[in-house]
């Protein structure tokens, strides 16, 4: 049946390329996609003081019992026992946490997105 052996020639060779493609060049992550630096993140903590309120290990003066410890952060499932514990929405909390829990003592700080995804970066590998 040589229709069929000329349909799945291509048809290897593609899944071929495919696999090969998976290995040798790894997609390139759509923008806005950026896992931040943890470094810069304890940084920015310090920065923006989220120490005045909250415990978060590693970060001078960060001692405080006014919101929720963040100890352990990495193995936390849920934020503010709503939304799943990811980057993207850590990012959202610490931007913008009414739109996620309207009238949350939790302050909108003025975080920029950089920023907030170093921080992310930081609190998410607190283990
Ligand atoms: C004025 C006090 C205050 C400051 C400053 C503050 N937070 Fe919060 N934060 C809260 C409160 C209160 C909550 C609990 C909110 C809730 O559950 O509705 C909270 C919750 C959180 C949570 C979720 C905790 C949990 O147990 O689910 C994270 C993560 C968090 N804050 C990160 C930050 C970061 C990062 C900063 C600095 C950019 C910051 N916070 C600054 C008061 C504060």
């Amino acid at each position: 049946m040589p229709l069929r052996r000329r349909a799945i020639g291509p048809a290897v060779a593609a899944a071929i390329l495919l696999v090969a493609g998976c290995r040798d060049d790894p997609t390139p992550r759509p923008p806005g996609a950026d896992v931040g630096d943890p470094a810069a993140g304890a940084d920015a903590i310090e920065a923006y003081g989220c120490g005045a309120c909250h415990r978060i290990p590693g970060i001078r003066r960060a001692d405080s019992l006014v919101a929720p410890p963040l100890e352990g952060w990495g193995h936390r499932t849920f934020i503010a026992g709503t939304l799943a514990n990811d980057l993207e929405n850590l990012v959202r909390w610490i931007r913008d946490p009414d739109s996620v829990e309207p009238g949350t003592a939790m302050p909108d700080l003025g975080v920029t997105d950089a920023d907030a995804r170093d921080i992310a970066a930081y609190l998410l590998s607190l283990r």
